[in-house]
């Protein structure tokens, strides 16, 4: 599964050394630099497509976890949700307020910050730290590159906080960019991705709804391209 953002070498590279309050530092560094490579200026057209055919209770609240400054928050809003974000940089929080043309109030809750405006709510600080108390209650979680901006070693710690947040009748709306491994048959890489299954299936049922496979030239071989598939995923727990 990549690891967005996967343009930046940074990450690849160091890849083995990551704990996860060096990988804290580096996403606060990369917005005050602003190498938001992977903030999208458009609202994702899986979420768009696929968010009511996933059985989530409409107009309900939405657990947004690692939001950034994403304009999904504001398609959801627009759909009747109410949206919960968690996100780690005052930089991101403060831009998807301002950028929005929204006023937000804030207000300390424990050790994050709560920036509110309408049916937007984002927590700003660190996602390993919260308590189920911090979110309140919610009934769907949406994960576009939270799981996958993290690095390999900390997606098992991603998901068993997960669990802890999650309680057993929500549903998770998960989105994944996937390479083709090298022997890997079509219908084999167009199936559940193998780090998605070892990383979710102790504990959630997993659903695969859908499957955009492309090929997408390789940043590694000017000659190549690889097979990359876009995965919407629909998870509840057992
Ligand atoms: C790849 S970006 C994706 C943002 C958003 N989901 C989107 O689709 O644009 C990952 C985001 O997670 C945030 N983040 C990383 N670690 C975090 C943590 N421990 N707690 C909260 N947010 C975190 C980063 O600051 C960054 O904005």
């Amino acid at each position: 599964m990549q690891t967005i953002p996967a343009k930046s070498k940074f990450f690849i590279n160091n890849g083995n050394r990551f704990s996860i309050s060096t990988d804290n530092q580096l996403w606060l560094q990369l917005w005050r630099d602003q190498r938001i490579d992977f903030h999208q200026f458009h609202v994702n057209p899986l979420l768009e497509k696929f968010w009511s055919k996933l059985d989530l209770v409409h107009n309900s609240r939405v657990f947004v976890p690692l939001c950034g400054k994403s304009l999904d928050m504001i398609w959801l809003a627009e759909q009747g949700h109410e949206v919960i974000g968690v996100e780690l940089s005052q930089v991101a929080v403060q831009d998807f307020f301002r950028e929005n043309g929204l006023e937000p109030i804030k207000q300390k809750q424990g050790e994050f910050m709560l920036w509110k405006s309408g049916r937007i709510s984002i927590l700003c600080g660190d996602y390993f730290a919260l308590h189920k108390t911090d979110l309140g209650v919610f009934d769907s979680v949406y994960d576009r590159a939270a799981l996958t901006a993290l690095p390999e070693k900390i997606r098992r710690i991603y998901v068993a906080q997960l669990r802890l947040l999650v309680p057993k009748t929500v549903n998770i709306f998960l989105l994944t960019i996937e390479d083709a491994e090298e022997n890997e048959t079509l219908a084999e890489s167009m199936g559940i991705g193998e780090e998605i299954r070892t990383l979710y299936e102790k504990f959630f049922e997993i659903y695969l709804t859908y499957v955009d496979s492309m090929f997408e030239p390789d940043c590694e071989s000017l000659h190549f391209s690889k097979r990359t598939e876009y995965k919407v995923y629909r998870l509840s727990r057992k």
